[in-house]
């Protein structure tokens, strides 16, 4: 049987160890020759390579390792790169989230004026990943998720549409577990959804079991009265913040009760609220540095001062498990249904082709078919139009070098009140930016 070569860009990163022990952990299920790290930052990529190495020579000798910065290396036969690059680390996610609060403004990795500063660092750096891929290796997939999702989604639509890439987000992930817990089944597997939406900013509309039985009505009793508020042993979400998160659920979901929200639409819905319980001087950029990056970097020193991984763990949830599973609904044609972010091509009736929305596709050896999910009511559509047009202002910036389109976007935000307020972060985040966005005019 054939085996694949899997290359994890984006090696120094906190979510790398959790993928390699599944890779490991599943190779009965999707047998794996090679496993390589390459980053560009070697020594954030060492001690995780170093522990790595040790956890696969315990779990499965016979997976090869190795670990690099040389793109040439890392690119040269494979057949899947996973990617997670974090343009800028953790420091410039901190000023994504710190300098939009000062203006009173949601601060966020990802959705607001701090998703549209990481969007503009992430284009150059996921794209030179698909260029190393394509010159190396140019059967190869890229699975990315590398975020701000949405952004990178429609900058590979743009500048690389013949790519095979395909754009990916746990957190419907994530928020199914919870699905499958409150409905007492024993994976999120024994559901079949229907959902649309823009990545970070969807809806579920239908939740059958296998046997096609309405799940919907037990949700929405539980989720009008807790949101998805449940105890949770999830490691990524497992901090006060998510909690938070998961209980406001119910506030996004009183919204529509006919559907259940992605819990990121709190930041468009309820930007005051979100503002007014951030503390400016500790967002979540503070909590993961404080948490999970000491954890996993602690981790890894201790296997490998002990030269052992016996005893110590590396967390592998529903992110790891994901990515593993798309890739071998790719490698063995299985037409598995799963929700990724694909151009809309007709998959929502009533919006437009070229927007990159998240919808479930069935997945084979020549990537996502994507599912019907029929036209969309006026509510979710206007907020999508307003949102999908921020995203494309910000990559038309992008490619432009465009000051004014960048401005627009920020304006055309739901979380931002005025232009004059857009200006203001605007000009702040230029100045953070300096040595990663292109110069704009
Ligand atoms: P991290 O900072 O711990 O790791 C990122 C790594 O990428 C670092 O080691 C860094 O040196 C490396 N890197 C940065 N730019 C690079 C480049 N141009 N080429 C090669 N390597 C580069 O970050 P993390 O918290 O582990 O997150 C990694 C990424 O995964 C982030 O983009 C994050 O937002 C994303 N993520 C996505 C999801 C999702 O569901 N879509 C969930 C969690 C995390
Ligand atoms: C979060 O803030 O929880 C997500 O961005 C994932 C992460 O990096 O922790």
């Amino acid at each position: 049987m054939k085996k694949f070569n899997i290359l994890i860009a984006g090696g120094g990163s906190t979510y790398t160890p959790g993928i390699v022990a599944m890779l490991a952990d599943h190779n009965d299920q999707f047998p794996i020759g090679e496993i390589k790290l390459y980053d560009d930052l070697a020594e954030r990529q060492e001690p995780i390579g170093e522990a790595c190495k040790i956890m696969l020579q315990e779990k499965n000798p016979d997976i090869k390792f190795s670990y690099t910065t040389d793109p040439k290396e890392a690119f040269t036969n494979i057949d899947f790169c996973m990617a997670h690059i974090r343009v800028g680390l953790y420091a410039m996610r901190e000023q994504d989230e710190k300098i939009p609060l000062k203006y009173g403004v949601v601060g966020q990795e990802t959705c607001g004026p701090g998703g549209l500063a990481y969007g503009l660092r992430s284009i150059p750096g996921v794209i030179e990943l698909v260029d190393y891929m394509e010159k190396y290796s140019p059967d190869a997939w890229m699975l990315n998720y590398s975020n701000p999702a949405a952004i990178v989604a429609e900058a590979t639509r743009r500048l690389r549409p013949n790519s095979k890439i395909i754009n990916i987000c746990d957190m419907p992930i994530a928020i199914e577990t919870i699905f499958a817990e409150i409905l007492k089944l024993d994976s999120r597997k024994d559901m079949n959804v229907r959902y649309y939406g823009l990545n970070h900013f969807g809806w579920w509309t239908d939740i059958t079991d296998k046997q096609g039985n309405d799940l919907m009505p037990k949700l929405k009793e539980f989720v009008s009265e807790n949101g998805y508020a449940l105890e949770t042993e999830d490691f990524q979400h497992k901090h006060p913040s998510w909690q938070a998160t998961f209980k406001k659920a119910k506030d996004l979901y009183a919204l529509d009760p006919e559907t259940m929200p992605n819990t990121y639409l709190k930041y468009y819905f309820y930007p005051d609220y979100e503002v007014e319980h951030s503390d400016p001087n500790f967002t979540r950029a503070n909590e993961v540095m404080e948490s999970r990056e000491k954890e996993v970097f602690e981790t890894a020193r201790k296997i490998v001062e002990a030269g052992t991984a016996v005893g110590t763990e590396f967390h592998a949830g529903a992110h790891a498990t994901f990515i593993v599973d798309l890739a071998s609904a790719i490698a063995f044609n299985t037409m598995e249904r799963m929700l990724l972010i694909v151009p809309n091509n007709g998959a929502i009736a009533n919006f437009p082709k070229d927007a990159m929305v998240e919808v479930p596709c069935l997945v084979g050896k020549n990537g996502p078919e994507p599912l019907s999910m029929g036209e969309i009511p006026t509510f979710q559509k206007g907020l999508m139009e307003q949102q999908v047009a921020v995203e494309k202002l910000v990559v038309e910036a992008y490619i432009e070098g465009s000051y004014q389109k960048l401005w627009q976007a920020l304006t055309l935000s739901k979380t931002v009140p005025s232009a004059k307020v857009a200006k203001d972060i605007l000009d702040e985040l230029i100045v953070a930016n300096k040595d990663f966005w292109p110069e704009l005019n």
